[in-house]
Formats: structure tokens, C-alpha cells, sequence
């Protein structure tokens, strides 16, 4: 990458940002559930949203009153990312999210920075189905993190990767979790989704179709004074 051409940086959560994955993971983990004897809502779904494979497990565990040993949660998150990957592997380009696609050319057409930043494990056949996987200067997935969301390491290294100071990103993301880590990293961070569900986030878009380059990089902007 040519650091002196490229001086802020875009970074992208995958699942609900770029890719609508969100219900596939809802599909597999109810999948899991009701084979457990229970169900979990659309709403207890939103909870999920930016939290690593066992975390998850743990809340729906709770959800429905039930108990597993270490191993036995191993097991169910196994099944669970078995039937996810089944689910994955009719992905195409045209689940993209609206926008996704043309912000990431619009952004690497203007020489910004353009890293993921995601907590699932599965980014790589993700980005690769969706036939995206070229604009990315970094990617930082779930594969190789010690800490999840709200942790801000993810994104630490996206910006590390692409030789950039953490202020001179922004980060895209649709989790409450995601917002809270860009904000700890020093981050600009952008909400993609409904304004009540991310609060915190600087600036919001329904979707990247709604997003606009410079004022995202007039925030990255005031980030440095
Ligand atoms: C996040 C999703 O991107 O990745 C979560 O929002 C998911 O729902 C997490 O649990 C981990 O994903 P995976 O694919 O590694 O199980
Ligand atoms: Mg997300």
C-alpha cells in the first residue's frame, strides 16, 4: 500500500454492513435452539449482533434457561458454524448490502485506506462469495483476535495494517458493541442502521448507500486537530 497517497483509513465491520448475514447467523443459532427445546426472538437477535461465537452461545444458553459443560458448548458452536457455512455457501454478489459495494469502489478510487474489522471467523469465505475480497488492504477477522467487541483490539489492527494513527479512521458498523470499540480506540465511528439502536455513534446512515465520503472524512478531520 502507499502510505504517502493514502492518509485516512476506512473500516469495515462485515456481518450487517457489508453483507446481511445477520439472519443466517439468527437462522443457525434457532436451528440450535429449538433442537435444545426453545426458541429466541427476531429482538434477542439484535443482542447477537458483533459478539463472538461462544459469547453468543453463553446469551442463548441463558435465554432458555439451559446449562453445558465446556465441551458441550464446543460442540453446539461447532454444529451451529456447520450449519452457518451450509447457509454462507449460496451467498453472491447480490447480497451485498445496498451501497456496500459502491462505497468500497468509491473509496478506493480516492485512495482511501480500506480494512475489515470483524469478529466473525468466517469473514474470508464471506468476502469471497460476495466477490469483494480485492479492496482490501487489511483484514482483520475474528481468526486472529485475543479480544472481542467492545474490545477495541480489532480495529487497532486494521488501522496498524494499513501504517495509519487509529484518529485517522472511521469505522462502519451496525452493533451498539462495534460503536463502543471504535469509540475506545480513538476512532470516528459511524452507525450503519437505525439512530436509536447506536446512539453513540458520531455520525449514522440507514445504509452505506446513504453514506457520504466527505463527511466522513470532515469527522476524520476534526479527530485531528
Ligand atoms: C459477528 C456477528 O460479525 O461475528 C456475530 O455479528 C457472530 O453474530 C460473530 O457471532 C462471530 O461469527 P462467526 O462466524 O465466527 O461465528
Ligand atoms: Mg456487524
Amino acid at each position: 500500500m502507499a502510505k504517502e497517497t493514502k492518509d485516512v483509513g476506512f473500516i469495515f465491520d462485515l456481518d450487517g454492513v457489508l453483507v446481511d448475514t445477520a439472519v443466517l447467523h439468527y437462522q443457525a443459532w434457532r436451528r440450535l435452539a429449538n433442537s435444545l427445546g426453545f426458541d429466541f426472538s427476531e429482538k434477542q437477535n439484535e443482542e447477537l449482533k458483533g459478539v463472538g461465537r461462544i459469547d453468543s452461545l453463553n446469551k442463548i444458553l441463558s435465554w432458555g434457561g439451559k446449562t453445558m459443560t465446556e465441551e458441550e458448548k464446543i460442540n453446539a458452536a461447532t454444529q451451529k458454524n456447520e450449519w452457518y457455512n451450509e447457509l454462507i455457501r449460496h451467498l453472491t454478489t447480490k447480497d451485498a448490502l445496498p451501497g456496500a459495494i459502491d462505497f468500497l469502489t468509491a473509496a478506493r478510487n480516492r485512495r482511501i485506506g480500506i480494512a475489515l474489522g470483524s469478529a466473525s471467523k468466517n469473514a474470508l469465505p464471506v468476502l469471497d462469495r460476495l466477490g469483494i475480497t480485492d479492496y482490501f488492504d487489511a483484514i482483520v477477522d475474528g481468526r486472529s483476535l485475543t479480544h472481542n467487541k467492545p474490545h477495541p483490539e480489532v480495529f487497532l489492527k486494521g488501522s496498524s495494517a494499513m501504517h495509519l494513527e487509529p484518529s485517522r479512521c472511521a469505522v462502519f458498523e451496525d452493533a451498539e458493541v462495534g460503536i463502543e470499540a471504535a469509540l475506545k480506540g480513538g476512532m470516528v465511528a459511524i452507525g450503519i442502521g437505525s439512530k436509536d439502536t447506536l446512539p453513540a455513534a458520531q455520525l449514522h446512515y440507514d445504509t452505506l448507500k446513504q453514506a457520504e465520503i466527505d463527511q466522513v472524512i470532515s469527522l476524520i478531520r476534526q479527530n485531528n486537530p
